[in-house]
């Protein structure tokens, strides 16, 4: 939710920085058009940037289709008719057109050289997208330190059959050591604006998210996708040194867990539903509350790694309480092996997953499963993808500052400004809402603004991830603590 929101905010922007250049080319022709229609079309845009819109929207539309039958055709026909996928690019939409400029731009900052007294987070990123680029290098150091570190070796795919923590497995010291590097499974976390009062954040819980979506795994345990999924996984594990039957064996094992975990977890239609969002409680008394998992642990785990302490009267919000409540019953039915693999997977996955050729292979493979892609993505918007998830403030913030006019900032508020008062005209015209309804809604689009979010161009400097040059290596720093104390 919070990545669609940021993406939103870009394709935003990056319309405005187009629109703002088309103004600038086109302001004569713009005055004389205007001009000449005043007489006959008060109520048309006649701006270039109309024209331009105008044209590009009825370029898309069929208009043969009827749109009383089929309004997706109407509107969409010529566009489903003409557009290509770009190699490498799993989908298309009119919106990847603007998102295809925004990752243009994007590897334009990235690819500078660093200046001297540059911010160590704008350092951080191209060090991160340096090494990633390097791929000669990358190939040469390979898997090497990911095998090295202690949850390669303590993961039972890479043991073998017998896996020596069976009978001393404790979920909660998996759980806790997992979460401060940002793997977390079982259920997921992040630092969200209180529900009902926008002017403060809390932690929120949820279900996890999972590597395959959800809506695949409640599919036929046969779905192509998931069997997939299914050989993604072992085929991982194999290249990563793993005998063959224990990666397929624990593989198949992992994928039924995750099955199970979704079959607990809040469907899309519930996950809009807000009376299950909101259950405030604190981070002292979920940890009374649930006793068969200590959540507080792992979530201190993880925002120590940010020099965050969570006290016990954190506030803490549990969306979809339920699943918390099924959760328990879940874990008592999956094997010690099983758990500890899912935390296994996911950790090798968020560190080598497509870190060499063999592995980019083997991720490809999934990926044309999954969506269908036809090659494989170019290094370049790989490493950029990986850099927008380690850094998604930082870039934003970048990309702001360089690509972001004041004037466009002006405009958008003033754009703001617009809309608001036309909302506020209609709620007080309409005659449906009850005069207390009105006030509430009055008062919410009072305090309806992006100006929170526009603002990220400040100059302070947000904290972020450290990655130094050496980092050759996927690095995936655990980077959700760090959305804390970021005022975006
Ligand atoms: C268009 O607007 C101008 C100025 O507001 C007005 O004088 C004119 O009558 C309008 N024309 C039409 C066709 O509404
Ligand atoms: C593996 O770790 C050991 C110590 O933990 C270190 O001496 C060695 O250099 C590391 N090897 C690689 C390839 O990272
Ligand atoms: C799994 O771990 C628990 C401790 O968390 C232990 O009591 C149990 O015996 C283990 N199961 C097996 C089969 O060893
Ligand atoms: C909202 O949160 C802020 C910051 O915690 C607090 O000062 C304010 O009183 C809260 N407002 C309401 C209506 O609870
Ligand atoms: C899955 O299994 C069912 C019955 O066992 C079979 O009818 C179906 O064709 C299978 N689907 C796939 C994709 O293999
Ligand atoms: C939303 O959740 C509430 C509480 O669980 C339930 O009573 C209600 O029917 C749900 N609404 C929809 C539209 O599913
Ligand atoms: C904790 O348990 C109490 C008593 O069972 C319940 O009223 C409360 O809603 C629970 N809180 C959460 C966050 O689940
Ligand atoms: C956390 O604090 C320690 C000691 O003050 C400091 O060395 C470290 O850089 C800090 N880490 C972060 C992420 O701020
Ligand atoms: C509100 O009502 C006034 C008077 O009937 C009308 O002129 C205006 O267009 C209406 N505004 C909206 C946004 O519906
Ligand atoms: C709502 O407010 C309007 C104007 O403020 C008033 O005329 C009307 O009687 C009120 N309606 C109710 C149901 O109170």
């Amino acid at each position: 939710m919070a990545g669609f929101g940021k993406l939103i905010l870009l394709i935003l922007i990056a319309e405005l920085i187009i629109a703002e250049n088309s103004f600038h080319y086109g302001k004569s022709a713009t005055r004389r058009s205007t001009s000449d229609c005043q007489t006959c079309c008060n109520d048309t845009c006649l701006h270039m940037d109309c024209l331009r819109e105008a044209s590009a929207t009825v370029k898309n539309m069929d208009p043969e289709a009827d749109p009383c039958t089929d309004f997706a055709e109407f509107a969409c026909g010529n566009f489903y008719k003409t557009a290509i996928i770009p190699p490498g690019q799993p989908v298309t939409s009119v919106i990847y057109n603007i998102i295809n400029q925004i990752n243009d731009a994007m590897k334009e900052i990235i690819e500078e050289e660093s200046e001297p007294g540059e911010w160590a987070y704008v350092k951080n990123m191209k060090n991160l997208y340096q090494s990633c680029m390097n791929k000669e290098r990358v190939e040469q150091i390979g898997v090497q330190p990911y095998l090295n570190t202690s949850y390669a070796k303590e993961w039972p795919t890479l043991i073998g059959h017998h896996w020596p923590g069976e009978s001393t497995f404790d979920l909660n010291d998996v759980m806790t050591k997992y979460f401060a590097t940002g793997v977390t499974h079982i259920f997921s976390f992040s630092v969200k604006q209180d529900f009902k009062n926008t002017s403060k954040h809390t932690l929120n819980l949820n279900a996890p998210e999972f590597t395959l979506a959800r809506s695949y795994l409640m599919k036929p345990r046969n779905d192509s996708v998931v069997m997939a999924y299914e050989r993604y996984l072992r085929d991982l594990a194999i290249e990563l040194g793993a005998g063959p039957t224990e990666a397929a064996q624990d593989a198949a094992d992992v994928v039924d867990a995750e099955i199970k975990l979704a079959h607990i977890s809040p469907s899309k239609e519930e996950r809009r539903n807000d009376s299950n969002l909101y259950n405030p409680t604190t981070l002292a008394e979920l940890g009374r509350n649930l006793s068969y998992i200590d959540i507080p642990r792992a979530l201190r785990a993880s925002f120590v790694t940010a020099n965050i302490t969570l006290e016990d009267d954190q506030e803490v919000n549990v969306a979809h309480s339920g699943y918390f409540n099924r959760l328990e019953g879940v874990v008592n039915s999956i094997g010690n092996r099983t758990l500890q693999n899912l935390f296994g997977f996911n950790y090798a996955i968020s560190k080598v997953e497509d870190l060499t050729d063999r592995l980019q292979n083997i991720y490809f493979e999934y990926n044309k499963a999954l969506y269908g892609a036809k090659t494989r993505m170019p290094l370049w918007l790989s490493c950029l993808w990986k850099i927008r998830s380690v850094f998604p403030y930082a870039i934003s913030k970048q990309f702001v500052r360089r690509r972001f006019s004041e004037a466009s900032k002006t405009k958008v508020l003033s754009m703001i400004a617009n809309i608001k008062a036309e909302i506020e005209e209609m709620l007080q015209n309409a005659t449906w809402i009850g005069n207390k309804t009105k006030a509430e809604a009055l008062g919410k689009v009072k305090f309806y603004s992006i100006c929170k979010t526009l603002r990220s161009a400040a100059p302070s400097e947000p904290s972020s991830p450290g990655v130094n040059s050496k980092s050759h290596h996927k690095h995936t720093p655990n980077i959700q603590p760090y959305t804390a104390n970021m005022k975006t």
